[in-house]
């Protein structure tokens, strides 16, 4: 499936977790480079998402610290690489709520000295390797704050305003980034991507957890109304804009990703219950959106998020391919097909999140 002799050499950090694997897997099934993979493997970073590179040599998966700044120095040394690619996160905005401490302490120091490392690194590359090298920074559209119903759609010039500690870790990091192109020059790229569905993602999640509740029969929860409304991308989609951004990006900018795809919490978990009732005629829980509950409202919910993909669209002529339907009905396919994964996240530390946030049930 993935070719050998790559071009060039990419560290990518947080390459087991959702977005990051997907990455990764794409990048090598397209032989666009060799990959270096950084990842803590926290509750959300899982190796059998790589587990159709177990036999590629040009993989390599390093447990490690993003904030392990003589670990990050020696990989790239070691490896040379042209590109970094920085996924590597903790991600989950309820989580952030109940322990604000990690984010900061991977988002923004993590960040902080893996960027440390690689101008250092940056530093002493000759000036040919210095302008060929990049830097892409993963954010989120969370760092512009909630949008009322009439506002228009995020743009790369809105100012921040973020609302979690999730959504400030992240706003932080992006400033790191900022601030280390603008003072030190470090060809930087940051992307603020939406919400993203697809294979690997841990089902603390929106989807991921509806589509598992749903097939055991388990309530749907759903915050305070369900009117709250996300825009959806799926995750291929994304990852291609991130190739593209990394490829042809005008170094120092900020490009917006979407899939302008606005949905109420309602919305989305219909349309799932629906691809569920086609694709399980004879369930007992049909049809599955009788098991939606509402229940308390996250606090500090953002109401509203959309963005405005023009920028990418116009500069870099990126579109995403997936329909809402479409990459919805992809992914729940993919749950039901991937009975051994889910196992295998089910564990003991996911049981006890359920159990904290949501109650026995
Ligand atoms: P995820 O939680 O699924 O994966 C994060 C990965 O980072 C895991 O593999 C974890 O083990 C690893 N990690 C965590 N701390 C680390 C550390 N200190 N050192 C090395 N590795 C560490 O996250 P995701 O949903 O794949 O998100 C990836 C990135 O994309 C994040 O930066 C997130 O903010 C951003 N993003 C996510 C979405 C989304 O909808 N999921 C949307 C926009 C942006
Ligand atoms: O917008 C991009 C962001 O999307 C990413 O930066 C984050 O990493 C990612 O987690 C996601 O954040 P959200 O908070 O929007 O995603 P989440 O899946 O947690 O929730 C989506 C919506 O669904 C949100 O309005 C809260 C609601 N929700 C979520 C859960 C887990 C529920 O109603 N019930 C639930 O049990």
């Amino acid at each position: 499936m993935t070719r050998a002799g790559s071009p060039e050499t990419w560290l990518i950090t947080g390459g087991a977790g959702f977005i990051g694997s997907n990455f990764v897997l794409a990048a090598r099934e397209r032989g666009a480079a060799r990959v270096v993979n950084l990842d803590l493997l926290t509750y959300a970073g899982n190796l059998k998402n790589l587990a159709a590179l177990a036999d590629d040599p040009d993989h390599l998966f390093v447990r490690g610290d993003i904030a392990d700044r003589e670990l990050v120095g020696r990989l790239l040394q070691e490896h040379q690489p042209r590109a970094v690619v920085h996924f590597a996160a903790e991600s989950h905005v309820d989580r952030s709520i109940y322990g604000p401490q990690a984010f900061l302490e991977t988002n923004v120091m993590g960040t902080f000295h893996l960027l440390e490392a690689v101008r250092r690194y940056w530093d002493g590359l000759p000036p040919p390797r210095q302008q060929d090298f990049r830097f892409l920074h993963i954010s989120t559209d969370e760092v512009y704050g909630s949008l009322a119903p009439e506002d228009p759609a995020f743009a790369e010039t809105t100012p921040y305003a973020p609302n979690s500690p999730y959504a400030a870790s992240k706003a932080a990091s992006d400033h790191l980034v900022r601030a280390c192109r603008h003072t030190y020059g470090l060809p930087t790229l940051i992307t603020n991507c939406s919400n993203n569905h697809g294979p690997f993602q841990f089902p603390e999640k929106l989807i991921p957890l509806m589509i598992l509740n749903a097939l055991k029969g388990k309530p749907l929860p759903i915050y305070g109304d369900g009117l709250n409304v996300r825009d959806w991308l799926y995750v291929t989609d994304h990852c291609e804009a991130l190739r593209l951004v990394l490829a042809q990006g005008r170094v120092g900018e900020t490009y917006n990703i979407g899939g302008n795809c606005e949905k109420t919490n309602l919305e989305v978990v219909g349309t799932l219950c629906a691809i569920l009732d086609e694709l399980f005629p004879d369930s007992p829980h049909r049809p599955h959106a009788r098991l939606i509950t509402f229940i308390k409202d996250r606090p500090g919910h953002d109401r509203r998020y959309a963005i405005d993909a023009g920028k990418i669209s116009r500069e870099l002529g990126w579109q995403p391919r997936e329909s809402f339907e479409s990459g919805l009905s992809k992914t729940v396919r993919w749950y039901v097909d991937h009975p051994e994964w889910v196992a295998s996240v089910e564990s003991g530390e996911y049981r006890e999140w359920l159990e904290l946030h949501y109650g026995r049930g």
